[in-house]
């Protein structure tokens, strides 16, 4: 492959399809220096040989034995990037960016946070599941809730490792499906911002939006992270900024 500045070339390794849409794939040969939590770029040449690069967050933590990144994705039939990574196989050629940045880390929650909350639609889980998956920093709230919205039963990606986690935290992880176009047993049917507004997330994860000792981090769909900081801000939480500690962050997906 030809050499792009600030790019590194990597391998397909496995990829999974979780439905007609959204896949993960496993990539090895890139070195990246990453807090989990963190997102990188991937990126293709085009037809006139131009690199392609989008964002995409890392859904495994760091491991100091090997070299694997896995990504979770949803294609977009008329972007520019994804489809084609919904194409590649196992052994095909992509580029990975030499850095990774980005806030929905360990380092950001507040020392004296209870409860945690990890607000995600779609494909915005990913760096939720890097950052519980860190067994080097794990978060030490009283209660972590990881909510994960979603329009259909097959979006709901990962469910081995997000039991794994549950058992591997004895009780202080609880999570939450929320299906908006499907009944599915288990799952609260509806949007997050709602279920927060009626109280019913709440009460069904025994947990409460607290502005002394609250800290959510959301991650997805732009407009949810809009609507659900405006529900937030109305219950008394404030924006976390590093010189002005509050209780919301986020990165929006587009
Ligand atoms: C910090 C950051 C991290 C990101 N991490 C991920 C990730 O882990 N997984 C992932 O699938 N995407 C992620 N994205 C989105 C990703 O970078 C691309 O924008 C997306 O794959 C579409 O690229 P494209 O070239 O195919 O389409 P484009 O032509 O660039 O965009 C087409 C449209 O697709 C929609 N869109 C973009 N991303 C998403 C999404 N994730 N879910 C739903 N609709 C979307 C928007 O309406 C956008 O305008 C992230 C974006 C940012 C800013
Ligand atoms: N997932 C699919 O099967 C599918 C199929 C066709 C096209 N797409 C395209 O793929 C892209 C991503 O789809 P996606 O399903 O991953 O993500 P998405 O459209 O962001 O939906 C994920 C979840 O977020 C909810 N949501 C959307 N806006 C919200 C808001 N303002 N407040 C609270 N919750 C909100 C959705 O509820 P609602 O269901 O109520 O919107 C859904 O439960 C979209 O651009 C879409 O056009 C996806």
């Amino acid at each position: 492959m030809t050499d792009f500045s600030g790019f590194q070339s990597a391998i397909v390794q496995d990829r999974t399809e979780w439905n007609d849409r959204v896949f993960s794939l496993r990539v090895t040969g890139a070195q990246l220096n990453f807090k989990a939590g963190q997102f990188t770029k991937l990126a293709l040449p085009d037809s006139d040989g131009k690199l392609v690069a989008r964002a995409y967050s890392l859904v495994n933590a760091p491991l100091t034995t090997s070299d694997v990144l896995e990504f979770l994705i949803i294609t977009d039939p008329d972007g520019q990037l994804s489809p084609q990574l919904h194409q590649l196989q196992k052994g095909d050629s992509l580029y990975v960016a030499q850095s990774a940045h980005g806030d929905l880390v360990f380092d950001t929650i507040p020392k004296h946070t209870k409860t945690l909350w990890l607000l995600s639609t779609g494909t915005g889980i990913g760096p939720f599941l890097s950052l519980l998956d860190d067994i080097s920093f794990r978060p030490a709230c009283e209660k972590v809730v990881l909510v994960h919205g979603v329009r259909k039963e097959t979006d709901l990606v990962y469910r081995y490792l997000i039991n794994q986690l549950v058992d591997q935290y004895q009780g202080r992880l609880v999570y939450q499906p929320i299906v908006s176009r499907e009944n599915v047993s288990g799952a609260l049917n509806g949007r997050v911002t709602d279920l927060i507004e009626q109280q019913h997330l709440m009460q069904h994860c025994r947990a409460d939006f607290a502005p002394d000792d609250s800290f959510v981090m959301m991650c997805g769909n732009p407009q949810m992270i809009k609507d659900t900081t405006k529900i937030l801000l109305g219950l008394g939480l404030t924006k976390h900024r590093s010189a002005e500690p509050g209780n919301i962050v986020f990165e929006r997906y587009w």
